[in-house]
């Protein structure tokens, strides 16, 4: 098939087509509203930075074992650029791939990524239970509590803001309010729901 450039309605279509957990739905909805802020921050094209954030996880829930190995085929099958193959699977460097993070887009994903499940694991422990209120200090003051939100890799979080050559503090704080313009589609807009 010859390649195109996504739209953003065909990104969803086939997150829809791959996945239909209700909580990687909602990750890949809070990567994508991150990096579309990011984009935007960085005056890049918001709406490609959104699309590959849709669609970076798209093939965890039917290949774990196969992560960032099937979403070449799957993306390459319906015809999108090797930009945006690489810019996905990049995310997944040292862990699922050896792709590494190069362009700004890239190292924004693989910065990213993993701080949004340590943003809405700090989130759902507020009385609020909503990012919408939320400052950094609440995820920093978890930072170094390794039980807490166990399954998020600091590590490579604090590799990507190097990466990108950006305080972690600010990073958090423009993640968060990243999410905060999908708060109800990610569940975190508490109350407001
Ligand atoms: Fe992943
Ligand atoms: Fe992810």
């Amino acid at each position: 098939m010859e390649t195109h450039t996504p739209t953003r309605a065909e990104a969803y279509q086939l997150l829809l087509a791959h996945n239909s957990n209700d909580s990687l739905i909602k990750h890949a909805l809070s990567v994508e509203a991150v990096m579309r802020y990011m984009g935007r921050k960085f005056g890049e094209d918001a709406d490609t930075w959104g699309i590959i954030g849709l669609v970076h996880d798209l093939d965890y829930e039917e290949f774990p074992e196969l992560h960032c190995k099937k979403s070449p085929e799957f993306l390459r099958e319906a015809g999108w650029p090797e930009e945006y193959i690489r810019a996905v699977v990049s995310h997944g460097w040292g862990i699922c791939s050896d792709v590494e993070p190069l362009s700004r887009l890239e190292k924004t994903l693989y910065a990213i990524d993993e701080l949004t499940g340590l943003v809405k694991a700090a989130a759902l422990m507020r009385p609020s239970r909503s990012v919408l209120d939320m400052e950094a200090s609440s995820v920093k003051k978890k930072w170094k509590d390794k039980k807490f939100a166990a399954g998020v890799n600091r590590e490579v979080i604090e590799k990507g803001a190097a990466l990108l050559g950006v305080d972690l503090t600010e990073l958090i704080s423009d993640t968060i309010m990243g999410m905060r313009e999908a708060a109800r589609e990610i569940g975190l807009a508490g109350a407001a729901q």
